[in-house]
């Protein structure tokens, strides 16, 4: 199928153009990505574009001085821009609020000051833990420009993930709200902070954003009201100039152990690399208004709801809210209020609205539409037809962008802003400019094409993280140990996912090759999920696999054996599955629970996941030699028998 043939025009250069200026990029990085760092205002130029000497740390732009708030705001508003639109925010309640350059720059201003009165200065850790409100921005940049270290949690998050997440990062404060809407519930948000730091020692103060009169508890000498704290401030404050290295943010996400990774971006390398690949992808310009559905506690929120689009000048929406509530045409009916003409979201959203019939997509003129996006995991070819045809009226290409956390932006997408390729549903189509990616066999060398191996990155790129927070390591072990040659200074990012590229070259990501679940697009290592259920007094030992689910993508399903004397039942089933969703956050909840007396093991006592999801998905068991005792098997196909 060719899509877009005619579409941007004045940018249109013949695809080999495309691919002639791609192998430019990555020839030699260090001019192409200097090039690149004048998209951002820098208060000193860099020394030097690329410090590889201490590979795999690598640092980006170095010695140059910067500030991630004043190339969001002050710039723009220097510029003549203040009275544009930065945010258009709605709720699900219908509220709307929209802040110009002006307002957002006026409040985050005095959100710095405040923060700087609560003893925040610069290298320190402020967590962030909201609803999807404009306020949540403004927390955002006013710790970045007194050059604070923010930590976003995503708000459906447990009291005991935050907690784990604001220890790790040893966080000062702690920015909250009282309540969450979602689905016409309210949360109490603020209750769920104050059982999360009874176990936090680090933390000093609480802001919270009050936005009902009456209600949550607040605990006297630690505790602020938001409104309250922005009294005493300053109107103005400089924006802290930080080496291009000093990190902006940390981010936690799901790995292949029970802890969470804290990833670490930095402040100049990450801004250049988010803002040029929102350039690329989307051919973003200031008529756009670009809706991107995900929250800020992702790094979707994080890099094209918040740095790229405000970093460029542009204007974004943000919707505070379920898709598919009170009516499942709302993001239709917004998209056409607003004139939404990027539509960016995930294909379990996609896969979701399209089960409610296109007649809900028809009530709506989407004719400001131009560009689709979808991120966060594989598209399936029904979906990614069902989103071009019905939702885009056949007229607006699908940008599909593969990245990760750790990516920091976009690496394998369609590149609208320069040449769209011709498109194929279910492929990312091609590397962007200046990522040299591949796709490896196990043993290291080069795939053929159309041969499933490992999608690797082989040179070092702005947007890639600093680190995991506090464990380099880790950092080490997890991204560069499975296909670098340290001796001959060939170092290669492993992101563990399966790919394959097609003999015309596009690139085809098929999911993770690691024990990561991918569930509604959000990472969750199963050994989290097995560590929370063995927390459980009822529960010796669990093993969580992934299950395909036609919304999802993938749910976990965990397998269980209990303590002695323990006595199954279905309601102890519905116990744990409760217990896993309080104690790690709804995602992580298992759809299924089984109870089983052994687990398939090798003889060195490692969990075969394989073999239960083998087992579970009805698939054909392959190499078992390597399985302590047979008769494991069968209690898991017992197990499962039992439960249909
Ligand atoms: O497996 C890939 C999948 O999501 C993982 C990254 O998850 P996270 O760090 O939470 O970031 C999600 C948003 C960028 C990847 O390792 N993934 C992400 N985008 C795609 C994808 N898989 C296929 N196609 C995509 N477009």
């Amino acid at each position: 199928m060719q899509i877009g043939e005619g579409f941007l025009k004045e940018r249109y250069l013949p695809l080999r153009a495309f691919r002639e200026e791609h192998r430019k990029s990555i020839e030699n990085i260090e001019e192409f990505w200097a090039e690149q760092a004048k998209v951002l205002d820098w208060f000193k130029t860099w020394d030097r574009v690329l410090d590889d000497s201490k590979a795999p740390f690598f640092r980006w732009f170095v010695g140059g001085q910067l500030n991630a708030s004043y190339n969001a705001l002050d710039r723009h508003v220097k510029a003549g821009k203040r009275n544009r639109a930065a945010i258009i925010w709605e709720s699900e309640r219908g509220e709307t609020r929209t802040l110009t350059y002006y307002e957002l720059y006026r409040e985050v201003n005095r959100f710095a000051s405040a923060l700087k009165n609560l003893g925040v200065g610069k290298g320190d850790r402020v967590v962030i833990y909201m609803p999807l409100v404009p306020e949540v921005v403004i927390a955002m940049l006013a710790s970045a420009r007194i050059g604070a270290i923010h930590s976003v949690v995503f708000s459906g998050f447990s009291a005991e993930a935050l907690a784990t997440r604001i220890n790790d990062a040893r966080a000062k404060v702690v920015i909250t709200a009282d309540y969450l809407y979602r689905r016409g519930k309210k949360l109490n948000l603020k209750e769920i902070v104050d059982r999360a730091l009874l176990e936090t020692p680090s933390v000093e103060s609480v802001v919270v954003l009050r936005r009902e009169e009456n209600g949550v508890n607040m605990v006297e000498g630690r505790d602020y009201d938001w409104h309250n704290l922005l009294e005493g401030a300053d109107k103005y404050v400089e924006p802290v100039p930080v080496e291009s290295n000093h990190p902006l943010f940390i981010l936690y996400t799901s790995g292949t152990t029970g802890k969470p990774k804290g990833i670490v971006h930095s402040t100049g390398g990450y801004l250049v690399y988010v803002a040029k690949t929102m350039q690329w992808a989307w051919g973003i310009t200031e008529s756009d208004l670009f809706w991107n559905t995900a929250d800020v506690g992702w790094i979707t929120g994080h890099s094209y709801l918040v740095y790229g689009p405000l970093t460029l000048g542009l204007t974004v929406m943000m919707y505070e809210g379920a898709l598919n509530y009170p009516k499942p045409d709302r993001p239709w009916e917004l998209i056409e209020k607003h004139g939404v003409t990027i539509f960016y979201t995930a294909p379990t959203a996609i896969r979701m609205l399209m089960r409610y019939g296109d007649e809900w997509v028809k009530k709506h003129d989407l004719s400001s539409l131009r560009l689709l996006g979808s991120v966060g995991e594989p598209i399936n070819p029904r979906a990614w037809k069902w989103y071009y045809e019905v939702v885009g009226g056949g007229r607006c290409p699908i940008i599909d962008t593969w990245w990760q956390t750790e990516t920091g932006g976009y690496m394998i997408y369609p590149s609208a802003g320069l040449q769209l390729p011709p498109l194929k549903p279910g492929s990312a189509t091609f590397p962007g400019l200046g990522v040299d990616a591949d796709v490896l066999r196990a043993d290291g060398s080069p795939a053929e094409p159309n041969e499933r191996g490992y999608l690797v990155i082989k040179k070092p790129w702005p947007g890639m993280l600093l680190g995991i927070w506090g464990d380099d390591e880790r950092y080490i072990r997890t991204y560069w140990q499975r296909f670098s040659k340290p001796d001959e200074g060939i170092w290669i990012y492993y992101p563990a996912d399966y790919a394959m590229k097609d003999d015309e070259g596009y690139f085809w990501i098929f999911g993770r090759a690691d024990e990561v679940l991918n569930v509604s697009g959000h990472r969750i290592g199963t050994a989290e999920i097995e560590h929370a259920l063995v927390l459980h007094p009822a529960v010796a030992e669990a093993a969580v696999i992934g299950r395909p689910d036609e919304i999802k993508g993938e749910v976990p399903v965990a397998f269980v054996i209990l303590k002695e004397n323990v006595v199954p039942s279905e309601g102890l089933k519905k116990e744990l599955i409760d217990y896993v969703r309080e104690t790690l956050g709804p995602i992580a909840a298992p759809a299924e629970v089984f109870f089983v007396n052994k687990l398939p093991k090798t003889r060195s006592g490692k969990i075969m996941r394989r073999v239960l999801k083998a087992l579970a998905s009805g698939k054909g068991l392959g190499d078992l030699s390597t399985l302590e005792d047979e008769a494991s098997v069968e209690e898991v196909k017992k197990a499962l028998e039992g439960f249909e």
